[in-house]
C-alpha cells in the first residue's frame, strides 16, 4: 500500500512541475525570536520532547549481530544500547549499580559481558548483574534486581529509537504514526555503514528548520548544489514526521546525479516503474531530531542527520551517518570519501555557517518574531508540535498523536 503512496505523491509532484506551483498553507506563521535563546523555553523543548519522545540513537546496521553494542551520551544522559543473544534490541543508562560509575566507554563494539571498569562488576547483555567481585566479602543482597535500569528501546525501519526514560509516554507505532512503512522502502535495515562525522551547529530548531526548508535550497547554496533546484517544497506528513520533496521533473530536490532516470518523465503512467529510489527522493525527516537524504556515492548512499541539542540554547552537534545502499565496489570508497567532505562542507560552511550567524542576531532582539510563510508549511507545522508538545502532559502525548487534529 506505501508503494501506492509513494507512486500518488511522485504523480501529484510531477503535476506540481508542470504547473509551476505547488499547494500552499493558509497564512503565514510568526514564531517569537525568544524561542530560539530563551534559556527556560530551551528548558521545556528538553522535557517536553527531547526527554519524552523515542529519539533516533543508532541503526540497525550498526548493530548487526547479537552482542553488538553502542556507547554514547545523550542530552548528557549515559546510554548502551545492545543486541543480546536473542537479537532483540535494549538500552540502558549506562550507570553501574554499586556505585554509578559509567560501565562501557563511549563507542561501538561486540561482547557477552560488560565490566565495569571501577570494581569489575558485570552485567550481560539483558543488562543483568551477573558477576560481583568479591561477592563474599561484599555481602549479602539480591542481585535480581540490581541490573543496569531499563530504557524503552525500539527497532523499526533499520532505525533503533530509545526514549531516555524506562517507559515511553507513546509506544512506538503511535509515535511514527504509519510512516515506519514509508521510511521501510529507504532499505537502511540492509545498508552498510560507510561513515560518519559530526558537525557543531546552532541551536536545535534553527538547525531543524534547515531540513524542512527547501525555500533557500538555490539561493544559500548557490555555489554548491547550484542554482537549478527549485526553491518550492511540497510536504507530507505522518504525525509529526514530515517528507520535503520538490516539485519538478524528479521528486528529489538534491537529487543524486548518478541515480537512473525514467525515459518519459511526464507521463504519469511510467511512474509506476520507477525505481524505488526515484520513488523515495527527497528528504525524509522523523521528529524531533532527524532528517534523511540520499545521494550518489558508487550506488545510492543515505545521509542520516541525527541532530542533537547541546548543553545550552545555543548548540548543538549534528551526527551524519552513512548508509550505502550497494556492496562494495572498486572506485566507491573514494566516492564516498569525496561525498562525505562535500556534505560537512555545506553543512557547516553554508546551512550552520548561516544559522550561528542568525541566532546571534536574534539574540540583539532587534526582531522579536521570525516568519513562516504560506511556501514554508513544514516549518509551521514543526514549530506547531514543539508548542503543542509543550502543552501537554505526559498522559495526554500519545492521544495526541492519534488525533493530530489541529496540528495537520
Ligand atoms: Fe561499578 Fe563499582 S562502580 S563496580
Amino acid at each position: 500500500m506505501s508503494r501506492e503512496h509513494l507512486i500518488a505523491m511522485a504523480k501529484r509532484n510531477l503535476e506540481f512541475g508542470k504547473r509551476g506551483s505547488v499547494d500552499l498553507v493558509d497564512g503565514i506563521v510568526r514564531v517569537p525570536a525568544s524561542h530560539y535563546f530563551d534559556a527556560d523555553r530551551w528548558t521545556a523543548e528538553m522535557n517536553a520532547v527531547f526527554r519524552r519522545l523515542p529519539l533516533t540513537l543508532a541503526f540497525s546496521a550498526e548493530l548487526p549481530n547479537p552482542g553488538d553494542y553502542k556507547s554514547m551520551e545523550v542530552l548528557e544522559t549515559p546510554v548502551l544500547i545492545a543486541r543480546g543473544s536473542d537479537g532483540v534490541v535494549r538500552a540502558f543508562i549506562n550507570s553501574c549499580s554499586h556505585r554509578g560509575a559509567v560501565v562501557v566507554p563511549e563507542g561501538t563494539g561486540n561482547t557477552r559481558r560488560f565490566s565495569c571498569p571501577y570494581h569489575a562488576w558485570t552485567y550481560d547483555q539483558q543488562g543483568e548483574l551477573v558477576g560481583v567481585l568479591d561477592r563474599e566479602a561484599f555481602g549479602d543482597f539480591d542481585t535480581s534486581c540490581m541490573g543496569l535500569t531499563r530504557l524503552a528501546a525500539f527497532e523499526r525501519s533499520g532505525i533503533i529509537f530509545v526514549a531516555l526514560r524506562s517507559e515511553s509516554v507513546v509506544d512506538i507505532d503511535t509515535f511514527l504514526s504509519g510512516y515506519d512503512e514509508m521510511l521501510d522502502h529507504l532499505g537502511l535495515a540492509s545498508c552498510r555503514v560507510v561513515g560518519s562525522q559530526a558537525i557543531a551547529g546552532p541551536n536545535w530548531k534553527v538547525a531543524y528548520d534547515g531540513y524542512l526548508d527547501l525555500y533557500h535550497l538555490p539561493i544559500l547554496h548557490k555555489n554548491t548544489f547550484g542554482p537549478d533546484i527549485s526553491n518550492k517544497a511540497v510536504y507530507d506528513a505522518w504525525g509529526p514526521h514530515q517528507r520535503a520533496s520538490g516539485p519538478a521533473k524528479t521528486p528529489n530536490p538534491v537529487a543524486a546525479p548518478g541515480l537512473s532516470q525514467p525515459t518519459n518523465e511526464h507521463d504519469p503512467s511510467v511512474i509506476a516503474d520507477w525505481p524505488i529510489e526515484k520513488l523515495t527522493g527527497g528528504v525524509w525527516t522523523i521528529f524531533p531530531h532527524v532528517s534523511i537524504a540520499s545521494f550518489d556515492a558508487g550506488g545510492r548512499v543515505f545521509m542520516v542527520s541525527v541532530l542533537f541539542p547541546g548543553s545550552e540554547p545555543g548548540t548543538s552537534v549534528t551526527v551524519q551517518t552513512f548508509l550505502h545502499t550497494q556492496p562494495e565496489a572498486p572506485g566507491q570508497a573514494e566516492s564516498i570519501e569525496t561525498t562525505m567532505a562535500f556534505l560537512h562542507h555545506v553543512v557547516q560552511n553554508e546551512d550552520y555557517y548561516t544559522g550561528l550567524r542568525l541566532q546571534k542576531a536574534l539574540r540583539t532582539g532587534a526582531k522579536t518574531e521570525v516568519l513562516f510563510g504560506r511556501n514554508e508549511g513544514g516549518g509551521q507545522r514543526f514549530h506547531r508540535w514543539v508548542d503543542t508538545l509543550i502543552e501537554t502532559s505526559d498522559g495526554d502525548v500519545a492521544s495526541l498523536f492519534k488525533a493530530d487534529l489541529t496540528l495537520t
